[in-house]
């Protein structure tokens, strides 16, 4: 089976409800009319990937009998899971991998392959699974399911559905205005609708970005009929905004009207301000937004619906990029940010014990100094 065959059977789990006014691309014409595999390389265009470790999680079997797993309860076709390892990238990815009895790729391969996925769409994806060789790979929720082996180009197109869902994406109107503006779609996979649509514009912008194409080459004939839809990546996508926050760096967040510091609790979910802090990465993600997830336990900072002033954020243990899970860092000029959470706009306030929300007012007790290395990520 060659790559372009399996781009073809990727699907897309989630239902999207039937809507009159989603644009019918089945007409548009193609870049490229035998798909991406024989025209890009993703491989062929990174320069570095980040390091990651593997271990082996016995007491783990749970989160990969699920559906978006191994779906070893399903008496049709449901495996049992093999074994889980805990995967863990140095950029704060952190997630679990399932493999089910025989797997076609082993815990080392799937890294190795995640790896090419860009940071911040790779941020969005909770689990991944390995598969004996069957009906191509699929993507449920935040999870991706690999049945056999797969390349680069595949990781990113199911790990971009993964995005897609984390930030409604599919549905913005800006997503929709593109599409409809461009003549064109990359490939006719894309041609589907504009779920696939998203995650082949994600395999291709990812490849013209890190191949470096200058203006002339993005604009000649050849790609000028997608232009709208490669622009919308470029600024959801954050590599073309704000580089704030090296990935890999573990900070502690301190307070400026105390100098205490975010930390948490003995149960690993409540969030406190005071002198015992825990180092958090920033973790890139859609537009300039950065997750803030916990170094020890791996968990993200989540507004968990929450949505009043004096309500608190915890640290949840489902990483999934949704918006409750996505903050912004308003620089003050002076050294400090404001933390503003995407979902419901207030800003984390440090003049209580616990870690609380506020309306974003300015006062001291919403600046943080964030100690540990700022500078852009390296891929
Ligand atoms: C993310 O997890 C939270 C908490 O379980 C849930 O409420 C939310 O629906 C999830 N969002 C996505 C996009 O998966
Ligand atoms: C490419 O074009 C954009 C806007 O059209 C411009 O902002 C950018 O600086 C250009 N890049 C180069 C390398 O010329
Ligand atoms: C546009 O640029 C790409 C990449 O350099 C090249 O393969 C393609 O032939 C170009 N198309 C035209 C019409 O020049
Ligand atoms: C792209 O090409 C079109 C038509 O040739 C031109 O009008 C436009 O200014 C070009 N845009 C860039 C960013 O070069
Ligand atoms: C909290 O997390 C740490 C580190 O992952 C773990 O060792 C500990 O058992 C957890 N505690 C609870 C109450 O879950
Ligand atoms: C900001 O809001 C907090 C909480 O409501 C309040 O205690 C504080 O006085 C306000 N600060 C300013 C400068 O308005």
């Amino acid at each position: 089976m060659d790559r372009r065959v399996t781009f073809l059977l990727a699907l897309v789990a989630f239902v999207l409800s039937a809507d009159p006014n989603d644009p019918d691309l089945s007409q548009k014409a193609v870049i490229w009319g035998d798909g991406l595999s024989p025209h890009l390389s993703i491989k062929s265009v990174t320069k570095s990937t980040p390091k990651f470790s593997l271990k082996k999680r016995d007491g783990w079997n749970a989160k990969c009998t699920g559906y978006d797993a191994c779906d070893s309860n399903n008496a049709n076709g449901g495996l049992q899971v093999d074994s889980v390892y805990e995967l863990g990238y140095e950029d704060g990815v952190w997630l679990p991998v399932c493999l089910c009895k025989g797997y076609v790729m082993d815990a080392k391969e799937l890294g190795d392959t995640l790896a090419y996925v860009p940071l911040a769409i790779r941020s969005s994806v909770n689990k991944i699974t390995s598969k004996p060789t069957g009906n191509g790979a699929y993507t449920l929720g935040n999870s991706g399911v690999y049945l056999g082996r797969y390349g680069p180009e595949v990781f990113i197109h199911e790990s971009g559905h993964s995005f897609d869902f984390a930030n409604g994406l599919s549905d913005m109107t800006e997503w929709i205005k593109a599409v409809t503006a461009d003549t064109c779609v990359p490939d006719p996979y894309a041609r589907t609708n504009k779920v696939e649509d998203w995650a082949q514009t994600a395999v291709l912008w990812t490849y013209m970005y890190r191949s470096g194409a200058d203006n002339a080459t993005l604009n000649n004939s050849t790609f000028s009929c997608w232009s709208n839809s490669r622009k919308f990546a470029s600024q959801i996508l954050p590599y073309t905004q704000q580089k704030q926050f090296d990935p890999t760096s573990k900070n502690i967040i301190s307070l400026k009207k105390t100098g205490k510091s975010i930390g948490v609790a003995s149960d690993n979910t409540t969030l406190i301000v005071g002198t015992s802090p825990r180092r958090f990465q920033l973790v890139s993600n859609s537009y300039n937004h950065v997750l803030i997830v916990d170094s020890t336990t791996h968990n993200g900072v989540d507004a968990y619906g929450q949505t009043n002033p004096n309500d608190r954020p915890i640290l949840f243990g489902e990483r999934n990029a949704s918006k409750n899970q996505q903050w912004t860092f308003v620089a003050d000029g002076q050294g400090y940010f404001k933390i503003i959470n995407r979902a419901n706009g207030l800003a984390l306030d440090g003049c209580n014990d616990r870690l609380v929300f506020q309306k974003d007012n300015g006062s001291d007790c919403q600046k943080w100094r964030v100690n540990g290395r700022v500078s852009p990520i390296v891929y």
